[in-house]
């Protein structure tokens, strides 16, 4: 578990905390939005105490949740002040869903976090945070710097979107290098097709040769996520991107547990 996540209270089911890290070194392809609908699953589906935690400075999980930074609270304090985040954190529309915002101030956290030296402090933070959360997702930005280094050693799983293509595979290794580099236990990873469009020959073929990688559609309910800020499961809950992210969200818990067995 993150930094030795005690039990989570509250939590139904009675397991212990685990930080869920959305993660890639590619921009644009379905991070925040893997993380903002997993927060809805987690909490809809699981009824977990969850978190949602936005490490990207474009704040897009606020955004699709109708949220913004509320005042002059600089998410950055948390790590380079040792601010407390509870502070900080948004209640969303949704039962069981809280939001740790973004702000401007993410942007120099990989320099503060270098300067600070302390390896473990986002660990040590989830680890907190598993005191009330079951599930902590990161948001996270599209970096190779100390901050993916500190949320490769923070998370219990490492969800890494991949839109199909020729590339995937080479994006996924680029991926497993810098997660390997980090640490000498790393966590699993877990790749997950974004964006399939199975009328499309080449969505079909790396689909064929990922057979078992889960994936998600694209679709435009999908992308009334961000029109409407709402999550998938709220917009069209019998949708098939809707069931595509309840069975991703399966698979995760299905990781997890495996990775507790
Ligand atoms: N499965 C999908 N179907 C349709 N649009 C999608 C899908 N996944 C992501 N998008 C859209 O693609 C864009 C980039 O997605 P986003 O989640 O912001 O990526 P990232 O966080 O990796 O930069 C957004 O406009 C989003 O609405
Ligand atoms: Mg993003």
């Amino acid at each position: 578990m993150s930094g030795g996540s005690p039990v989570a209270t509250g939590d139904p089911s009675g397991v212990s905390g685990a930080t869920i890290a959305v993660y890639s070194v590619k921009g644009g392809v379905g991070k925040t939005t893997f993380a903002a609908n997993m927060a809805w699953c987690s909490a809809h589906v699981s009824g977990h105490p969850t978190l949602l935690w936005d490490l990207d400075a474009a704040g897009g999980s606020g955004f699709l949740y109708g949220l913004e930074p509320r005042g002059s609270r600089p998410a950055e304090d948390v790590f380079s002040r040792e601010r407390s985040p509870e502070r900080l954190i948004q209640k969303t529309a949704y039962p069981r869903i809280d939001l740790l915002p973004a702000d401007e101030s993410i942007r120099s956290l990989d320099a503060h976090l270098t300067a600070i030296g302390k390896k473990r402090r986002l660990a040590k933070l989830t680890g907190a945070l598993a005191q009330d959360y079951a599930r902590v997702i990161l948001d996270c930005p599209p970096v190779i710097n100390e901050l993916s280094a500190q949320i490769v050693r923070a998370a219990d799983l490492i969800i890494v979107p991949l839109p199909p293509s020729p590339l995937s595979s080479r994006a996924l290794d680029l991926v497993v290098r810098e997660i390997a580099g980090n640490t000498r236990r790393h966590p699993p990873i877990l790749p997950v097709l974004s964006m399939l469009d199975m009328r499309r020959t080449l969505h079909r073929e790396v689909k064929a040769q990922h057979p078992n990688w889960p994936c998600v559609p694209y679709a435009s309910a999908i992308e009334q996520c961000a029109v409407q800020h709402k999550p998938v499961g709220e917009i069209a809950s019998q949708s098939p991107a809707a069931r595509a992210f309840a069975n991703l969200w399966a698979a995760i818990e299905k990781k997890l547990a495996e990775r507790r067995g």
